[in-house]
């Protein structure tokens, strides 16, 4: 939860971030960031083996393993995996690999079974892995032990009804990784929320190309002039820099907003309200990046990640989100996608405006005409978000020439803000 103070202190910084002629006093100017982190070979494969393999990543919501039995495959992390609800009912995730040929031990996208059996052999694992059935075992000779043979598992623990997973079996835990997220979430009722919507769609440009369309609102006046530009007042708009990565903006809706059109996007009468959502969580447009892949806004209708995946080093999965409290009869909530007269689903309107230079971006990036990335004050999360993948990557691991300079330091990064003293000091009688 959000304490009365913190959401006293953000609406005094929203006037005071109006007010503002110039970036903070002290806030460090940000260096140009190199074109080579979108487009280099290099710096993927970097990505790939020091932030895919070492990040917590959001694999599936319980609703799609809902009973202990329930399993499903899941790629997205670039290997294959399993989530499998024990029936013990804990929750893990193992490599669909068998421990005997490699084969999968799971073939069909989804399915409900006390065992898992690979079709080749069929050696058959219990669902905590344990393998317990191998046929003609006394042909592997007195010294084969099965006890070794279970499958692998890879680290996996839940945030509410959000199952996540993380391929470093020494990765720090789900709860220090999301830092102070994982309180300040609480208000939005993760382990309320039912899956409503997961869609896919694939995108021609670099995952981060597609993803900082989502981490600044520098953008909405023009792109979405007609759509979020009356939700959201990007001059009031305020940015937080969590550790880790992380980030949070919250924007109030302008003073002159039409608000028929507000309750039209936002206020959806069918659905359920969240009760313990906050007063910014009603009001405004509050929405976090959780590092590596993960922007949401969050209100008392939804929680509706937008994930990104790197499919290849110019190809990126989207993943569009709904996940909103029991809709009972009325039409499941969806707020990213919209029939395509199909029988299909595609982006809305909002989503193709954000997505519509993707591919555009990455062809130009890609050419000798581009050069560089400079960042302003009202884009530093995106400049937080690069910090970290080099951090991830280890400083000493990205070429000078791939890198981004380490110029937000701690003391712009929360829990500190010295935005909150230059506002008192500003306030005071002169
Ligand atoms: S590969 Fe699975 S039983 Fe042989
Ligand atoms: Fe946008």
């Amino acid at each position: 939860m959000m304490d009365q103070q913190t959401v006293e202190t953000i609406k005094r910084l929203m006037e005071w971030e109006a007010g503002r002629s110039a970036p903070p006093e002290g806030f460090p100017s940000l260096p140009d960031m190199p074109a080579g982190r979108y487009t280099s070979q290099e710096y993927y494969d970097l990505e790939q083996q020091y932030i895919w393999k070492k990040s917590w990543l959001f694999a599936a919501h319980l609703d799609e393993v809902p009973e202990p039995g329930s399993f499903m495959q899941w790629d997205n992390a670039g290997q294959p995996l399993i989530i499998v609800h024990g029936m013990d009912g804990v929750v893990r995730a193992f490599y669909n690999t068998c421990r005997h040929r490699g084969a999968p031990v799971v073939t069909v996208q989804r399915g409900r079974s006390p065992r898992l059996m690979c079709g080749y052999h069929n050696w058959t694992y219990k669902t905590d892995g344990e393998l317990v059935g191998v046929p003609e075992s006394q042909d592997f000779g007195p010294a084969f032990d099965k006890s070794c043979r279970s499958l692998i598992g890879v680290r996996c623990e839940m945030y509410g009804k959000l199952i996540f997973v993380n391929l470093d079996e020494n990765a720090i835990g789900l709860r220090e990784w999301m830092g102070p997220l994982w309180d300040e979430w609480e208000e939005f009722a993760f382990d309320r929320m039912r899956l409503a919507s997961r869609q896919s769609f694939d995108l021609k440009c670099n995952w981060k190309v597609a993803m900082e369309a989502n981490m600044e609102v520098y953008h909405v006046p023009f792109i979405h002039a007609q759509t979020v530009a009356p939700l959201v007042d990007h001059k009031r708009n305020v940015n937080t820099i969590f550790p880790g990565g992380h980030a949070r903006m919250i924007a109030p809706p302008p003073k002159n907003t039409n608000r028929a059109h507000v309750r039209a996007i936002d206020n959806p009468p069918e659905w359920q309200s969240v009760e313990t959502v906050g007063e910014l969580g009603r009001t405004t447009t509050q929405s976090y990046t959780m590092f590596p892949n993960w922007v949401s806004p969050l209100s008392n209708f939804f929680i509706p990640p937008l994930i990104f995946w790197p499919t290849s080093l110019n190809t990126t999965r989207l993943e569009l989100i709904t996940m909103a409290l029991d809709w009972g009869d009325g039409p499941t909530p969806d707020l990213w996608t919209v029939p395509d007269g199909k029988g299909g689903r595609e982006m809305s309107p909002i989503i193709q405006e954000d997505t519509q230079f993707g591919e555009a971006i990455q062809k130009s990036m890609e050419s000798d005409g581009f050069k560089s990335v400079p960042l302003s004050y009202q884009e530093a999360r995106i400049y937080s978000f690069h910090q970290t993948c080099d951090k991830m990557i280890g400083l000493d691991r990205v070429p000078p020439h791939l890198a981004v300079k380490q110029v937000i330091g701690k003391d712009w990064v929360w829990p500190n803000d010295p935005r909150v003293a230059l506002m008192e000091r500003e306030a005071e009688p002169a």
